[in-house]
């Protein structure tokens, strides 16, 4: 088992990743007077007894469970009331602990619910995915309103995050790619990643126990850093959003759940590294072996041809992180050292085109 501590101003706390990490969950609810779950329902179908044994062996075998739609289904004002209600019928106090049990969505839900009832409660990340390894370390919660994606959270930093690999096995190949994206994400930022190791030797139909639990360690290990380092995202925070501009106007053109959020930020991943080598001189090897690395592993990338530039500009004008007008960037000039640069309508463009030459979509 892997351990990593991660410290924010807000508190510190542990992750704990590898197989069988579920079975830890009692030393993380000594001080709590009541326990509840909040699951995701696909994955309470398929994994909820190991959490229930578990919770047993913790001596809380009478913990009460709220079941939430699969994914991002969940992520509403809605499904928001319905966890407080579930929480105050309960009997949750302010010294009970939120145990979030499924992937990225699930997590943003239980985090914000947790978040918001009574002020404030612990809570437990329990991720499910790949792409969980991202969601549930720095304390980024949150829903989506009518109008846009995570528009209404809060900060709520978990007292402990308990990320059981075995159940990693049941995830389809969609979501592989999707978590895999943002673990690619980490190594390519980080000073430390070696993102061209990875991107020549990974291949997802023969990655073992052993490789998948080194890129989430790994990625967690980045992640904490930078959270720690800024918690709020006024600084370093943001490289996290490296390909996230352009991916996710992708993955709103294409109706959420369209595509996999990793896999729309595979593509703007790839963008990012060309605008970047249009803007800061950057190398072009790395972009192609990412292009290579997304082919073989299967990530539908030239589905951008279905989508035009002024279609993608638009969304991304409404990113949280445009601000009048300008678009802001997380760029790449080499391996390990991003940096925030803006780009204009223009050179949006042009990278755009670029993309689109490169994936033969041009049309
Ligand atoms: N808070 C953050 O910092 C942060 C960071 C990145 C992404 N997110 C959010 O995370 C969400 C995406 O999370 P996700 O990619 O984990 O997807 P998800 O939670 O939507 O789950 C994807 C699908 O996989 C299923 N699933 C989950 N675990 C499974 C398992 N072990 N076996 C089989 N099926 C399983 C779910 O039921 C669902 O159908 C988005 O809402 C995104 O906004 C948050
Ligand atoms: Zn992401």
């Amino acid at each position: 088992m892997e351990e990593i501590r991660v410290s924010t101003t807000e508190r510190a706390y542990d992750v704990r990743v590898g197989p069988g990490a579920l079975g830890r969950i009692g030393d993380y609810l000594e001080g709590a007077d009541r326990v509840a779950v909040i699951a995701d329902e696909r994955v309470a179908g398929i994994h909820g007894d190991r959490l229930e044994q578990a919770l047993a062996g913790a001596g809380r075998g009478d913990t009460p469970w709220f079941l939430v739609p699969a994914g991002e289904a969940c992520k509403t004002v809605e499904w928001f009331g319905n966890a407080q209600q579930f929480l105050l019928e309960a009997g949750c106090t302010r010294k009970s602990t939120v145990i979030a049990f499924g992937g990225g969505a699930c997590g943003d839900l239980a985090g914000f619910a947790s978040a918001a009832y009574m002020r404030g409660i612990d809570f437990i990340q329990c991720p499910t995915t790949i792409l969980a390894h991202d969601s549930s370390v720095g304390g980024k919660t949150g829903i989506n309103l009518p109008g846009g994606k995570n528009m209404t959270g809060a900060f709520h930093q978990p007292s402990a995050v308990l990320y059981d690999t075995d159940l990693l096995e049941t995830l389809p190949p969609e979501e592989i790619r999707s978590g895999m994206a943002e673990a690619v994400k980490h190594q390519l930022i980080s000073p430390d990643g070696h993102a061209r190791d990875m991107l020549v030797t990974v291949d997802y139909s023969e990655m073992d126990e052993q490789t998948l639990l080194h890129y989430i360690v790994s990625g967690i290990r980045v992640k904490a850093e930078i959270v720690g380092r800024d918690e709020r995202e006024g600084s370093v925070r943001k490289f996290l959003n490296f390909g996230h501009t352009y991916g996710h106007a992708v993955e709103a053109a294409a109706g959420y759940g369209g595509m996999t959020h990793g896999e729309s930020v595979m593509i703007g991943m790839l963008y990012a590294l060309i605008l970047s080598e249009q803007l800061t001189g950057a190398d072009r090897g790395l972009t192609d072996a990412l292009q290579r690395f997304s082919e073989r592993n299967g990530y539908p990338l030239r589905s951008v041809a279905g989508y035009p530039f002024e279609q993608l500009y638009g969304y991304m004008q409404k990113d949280k992180k445009a601000s009048y007008g300008e678009l802001h960037f997380v760029l790449l000039p080499e391996d390990g050292h991003p940096l925030m640069n803006k780009a204009d309508r223009e050179q949006c463009r042009k990278a755009d085109e670029e993309l689109r030459k490169r994936l033969g979509v041009l049309t």
